[in-house]
């Protein structure tokens, strides 16, 4: 095991952030585990291969890779998330670092996966470049990002805090819609990877209710920037507000959201 323990660049404004609410992160982490299962899947990551997963968060992704004889390599901007990965997957090598200046050599993994997390660097293309270049030649490289907004019933949490944002600077080019067909591969083609097939998959978040909802959605690290900017209670009040279309007869919800996939080759 081992760290770099600098950070710059997106990496040192979004570590402090993601890692604030860490335990309560890792525990909406758990739930993804058909995402991490799609993208291990479709990279067909075999036994005593080696794997980077970039923005790795608390590690579920290098947990399900090592139960399959992988050797799993981790990066995170996070501290505490780094602490809760090398805690969850004892003796893998994770570390704190910056997508956009990976702390690893070229041509060192057989695989580099990245699940909600490269849309976070400054420079998506910079970060992409990087995948590239510490795969093996040819290595999958497997890319997952939010899907169409009409089908993620998470975007009414996007939409309640984002009265508590600042506004964009005047100017400012909207985020690039990454599940719409071809953006993504253009991203991806820019830094150098070669796209081979993109393709969604959905599956529903549960939260058994208000208090358990509240605490998943608070933790990413966007939302803790409005609570930081308006408090609490007044997050935590649009957000369970904003979720009443999606309760259950029970008092609890579901949350059923697409998620977009690009498996490429450095
Ligand atoms: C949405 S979370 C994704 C975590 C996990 N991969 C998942 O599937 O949920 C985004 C992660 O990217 C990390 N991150 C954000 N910017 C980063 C950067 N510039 N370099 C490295 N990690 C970064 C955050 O700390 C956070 O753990």
């Amino acid at each position: 095991m081992s760290s770099a323990a600098t950070t710059s660049g997106s990496a040192s404004r979004w570590g402090p952030l993601w890692g604030a609410r860490a335990r309560d992160w890792a525990a909406v982490e758990e739930q993804q585990a058909p995402t991490y299962e799609e993208g291990l899947r479709r990279a067909g990551l075999e036994r005593g291969q080696s794997v980077l997963d970039v923005g790795c968060g608390t590690g579920v992704f290098l947990a399900l890779a090592a139960a399959r004889g992988a050797r799993v390599h981790g990066v995170d901007a996070s501290e505490d998330l780094v602490a809760l990965a090398r805690e969850r997957v004892p003796g893998a090598d994770v570390r704190v670092g910056e997508m956009e200046a990976l702390p690893f050599g070229d041509d060192s993994f057989d695989v580099v996966t990245g699940f909600n997390s490269f849309f976070f660097a400054d420079d998506m293309a910079a970060a992409l470049g990087e995948a590239a270049r510490v795969s093996k030649p040819g290595a999958p490289v497997v890319l997952q990002v939010w899907g169409d907004p009409e089908r993620c019933d998470l975007e009414a949490m996007k939409r309640a805090v984002a009265p508590f944002m600042p506004a964009s600077p005047p100017g400012a080019p909207a985020p690039p819609e990454l599940w719409r067909p071809g953006v993504l591969e253009e991203v991806a083609a820019a830094a150098g990877l070669r796209p081979e097939r993109a393709f969604d998959l959905t599956w529903a978040f549960e939260f058994a209710d208000d208090d358990h909802l509240a605490r998943a959605l608070l933790a990413p690290g966007g939302i803790v920037r409005a609570v930081d900017l308006a408090g609490e209670d007044a997050v935590r009040a649009a957000i369970v507000e904003a979720m009443a279309p999606y309760r259950t007869p029970g008092g609890g919800y579901l949350l059923r959201n697409e998620w977009h996939y690009l498996l490429a080759r450095a």
